[in-house]
């Protein structure tokens, strides 16, 4: 059984977390995850206080280990993040401030409320600013991810951000969906991992069928780093591009992001409904590259459960027979 660092910190059975994703209300998803042994986060950057209370009191009445509240600290959200921190979750998972943001108040509430604070960023000089500023976990997040991520590639990134934030541990994310990945994150000096799109495709995930169908679908290869979701959404983001499906809505726009500006209104309320429709040609789809790992759609606890099996047959199985 594979137990690192982050299983004691966090008080969990394997090192295998959830994303918050503000786009994705998914109490169900963030217990399931949560009550297989890993560590389920739910995005409340865009909720009310209301909406903060019940989504905690929703993950409570379905499993009683420890889950994360995750915010955008560039999102201007107190009344969601009071809310967060007297619901006392086990994590207080920050992301994405802006560069002239103190770290060091959102860190302190948080464990003042007796929460720990993990803290995504895909570069090492933010990583470093986080550590100092008190981050109990550093998940560093690579390009190949689905949603907002920055330009270095987990390979590369992991790597530099456990020296420079040692002896704080860190989480790989970005482009993992199995245990290959799990494994490799260790191998780099990670002590667990962090998955978006995986758990996206997964039964207790609320996105429409249509859109689980393109997640299996895409190879990975049709992918793309764009603006056009944030332009459409109307939300500026600090030095971030999304990944996403370069399906019709994408390839429209691309080249005339002017245009989109000039247009946005109607062109987000298409995008709406084609989300209520499930028409995954014309909505956008935030995923990673790793949607080319994913080719089922089965219950978030087995995904948790057959991702720990397979790294701990890699490390205990093929890997030791490698070394002479
Ligand atoms: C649809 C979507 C929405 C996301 N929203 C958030 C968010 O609100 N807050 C956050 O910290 N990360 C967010 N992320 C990033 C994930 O937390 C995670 O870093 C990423 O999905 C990892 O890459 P992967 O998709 O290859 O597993 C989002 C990702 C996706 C796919």
């Amino acid at each position: 059984m594979i137990r690192t660092r982050i299983c004691d910190l966090l008080e969990i059975e394997y090192p295998i977390l959830l994303g918050g994703m503000g786009s994705v209300l998914a109490p169900v998803l963030v217990a399931a995850v949560s009550g297989a042994g890993g560590l389920g986060a739910l995005g409340c950057s865009n909720m009310n206080a209301d909406q903060v209370r019940k989504a905690a009191a929703d993950i409570r009445a379905l499993t009683d280990k420890p889950f994360g509240l995750n915010f955008l600290i560039f999102i201007p959200n107190e009344e969601g993040l009071a809310a967060a921190l007297d619901a006392r979750p086990a994590v207080m998972a920050f992301a994405w401030p802006r560069p002239e943001q103190d770290l060091k108040p959102f860190f302190d509430r948080a464990h003042e409320a007796g929460s720990k604070v993990t803290f995504m960023t895909g570069e090492v000089p933010e990583a470093r600013r986080a550590a100092e500023a008190g981050a109990d976990v550093i998940i560093a997040q690579g390009t190949e991810g689905g949603g907002h991520v920055n330009w270095m590639a987990t390979m590369t990134l992991v790597p530099m951000v456990v020296d420079a934030v040692s002896p704080v541990p860190v989480l790989a994310a970005g482009g993992v969906a199995d245990g290959r990945g799990l494994a490799a994150a260790l191998a780099l000096g990670a002590d667990g991992v962090l998955l978006g799109t995986r758990f996206l495709a997964s039964e207790e995930s609320p996105l429409h069928p249509n859109f689980k169908r393109a997640i299996l679908k895409s190879d990975g290869h049709d992918t793309i780093l764009t603006e056009i979701p944030d332009i459409a959404a109307g939300r500026v983001w600090p030095g971030a591009m999304a990944r996403a499906l370069r399906n019709r809505f994408v390839e429209r726009w691309a080249g005339r992001e002017w245009y989109l500006r000039q247009n946005r209104a109607d062109a987000y309320a298409r995008i709406l409904a084609a989300r209520e429709a499930g028409d995954a040609e014309e909505a956008y789809l935030l995923i990673g590259q790793d949607a080319g790992l994913v080719d089922d759609i089965p219950p978030a606890g087995d995904i948790v459960r057959r991702i720990a099996a397979e790294a701990e047959e890699i490390l205990s199985g093929r890997l030791p027979g490698l070394v002479g």
